[in-house]
């Protein structure tokens, strides 16, 4: 009788394997004869389309868990085209923003959303991270947005009601139970009134990794979190429903303006949430 993929999870989790486990499937999966053309490629000097430097392979692995540099590019792209989109059905147009208006991507890593969304939108550009290779990186190699290194915890440097537009993906799914609180309270802070706030979430599409007890206290409306002990980290996988995502964020003094629910394309399968912060 063959083991099923959640056994195996379960076994590579308890030997404390998993996160292994899942970067070396992730590279393997990834690694299209396309993709491994264009990797050899810029090993041997190459450019992007976009003309800014590419981060080292280890750089894009620690912050998406897949070294490929052709993955980094296209799946920034993808990522950031939707979110443009998500944006529009909620009336909002970045296209129509002046560079007087501040736009800060957090949890930057090593850029590969910003130096995409800085082709949709005139606007002046921040990136932040607590990660502070990626962020040297970041300050060393992409000249047209200014970069920070935060703390775990809150506070940002920025003053109150300093951004038009925080866009968070990829980054609350790694937090544990407090600082999710306390990241919440800071966007709510940094975001001017009636600006906007982007976040994604693991929800249903990818609720089916959890376990039984965890899966329970999910569906009630719960933030479950695993490896709590590395939060920050991407073994770090923090999951909750729409219910329970909107509950937080409406308390905070926000109100949602879009939801788009994860899809199968394997970028996209976090859910997305764009609030509009209020009074
Ligand atoms: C999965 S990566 C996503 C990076 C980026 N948003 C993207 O989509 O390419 C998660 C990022 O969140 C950052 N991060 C995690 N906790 C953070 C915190 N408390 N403050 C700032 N950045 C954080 C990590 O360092 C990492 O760069």
């Amino acid at each position: 009788m063959g083991l099923s993929k959640r056994t195996i999870k379960q076994l590579l989790r308890r030997i404390g394997l998993l996160g292994v486990a899942e970067r070396l499937y992730f590279n393997a999966r990834a690694a299209s004869p396309d993709v491994l053309r264009r990797e050899w490629a810029f090993i041997r000097g190459a450019i992007a389309d976009d003309g800014a430097p590419l981060p080292p392979g280890k750089l894009v692995f620690d912050v998406i868990a897949c070294r490929w540099r052709a993955v980094y590019l296209d799946s920034g792209s993808e990522i950031v085209d939707d979110m443009v989109d998500v944006l529009r059905s909620a009336g909002v147009d970045p296209a129509m923003w002046s560079p007087a208006d501040q736009v800060l991507d957090f949890g930057c890593g090593c850029g590969r959303l910003i130096r995409q969304f800085r082709t949709h939108s005139p606007a002046a550009l921040h990136g932040t991270d607590y990660n502070p290779d990626l962020i040297a990186w970041c300050a060393e190699n992409l000249a047209f947005a200014r970069f920070d290194v935060n703390a775990l915890s809150p506070p940002l440097a920025y003053p109150d009601s300093s951004f038009r537009f925080v866009y968070a993906r990829s980054v609350f799914t790694h937090l544990d139970d407090s600082l999710f609180d306390a990241w919440v309270a800071e966007m709510r802070r940094v975001v001017s009134i009636g600006g906007w706030l982007y976040v994604t979430m693991h929800g249903d599409r990818l609720a089916n990794a959890l376990d039984g007890a965890q899966r329970a206290r999910y569906d009630d409306g719960q933030l479950v979190v695993t490896y709590a002990s590395v939060a920050g980290e991407n073994l770090c996988a923090t999951y909750g429903n729409r219910p329970f995502v909107e509950r937080t964020f409406v308390a905070a003094g926000f109100e949602l303006v879009e939801f788009r629910p994860g899809r199968a394309n394997s970028h996209l399968r976090q859910d997305i949430y764009v609030f509009k912060r209020l009074d």
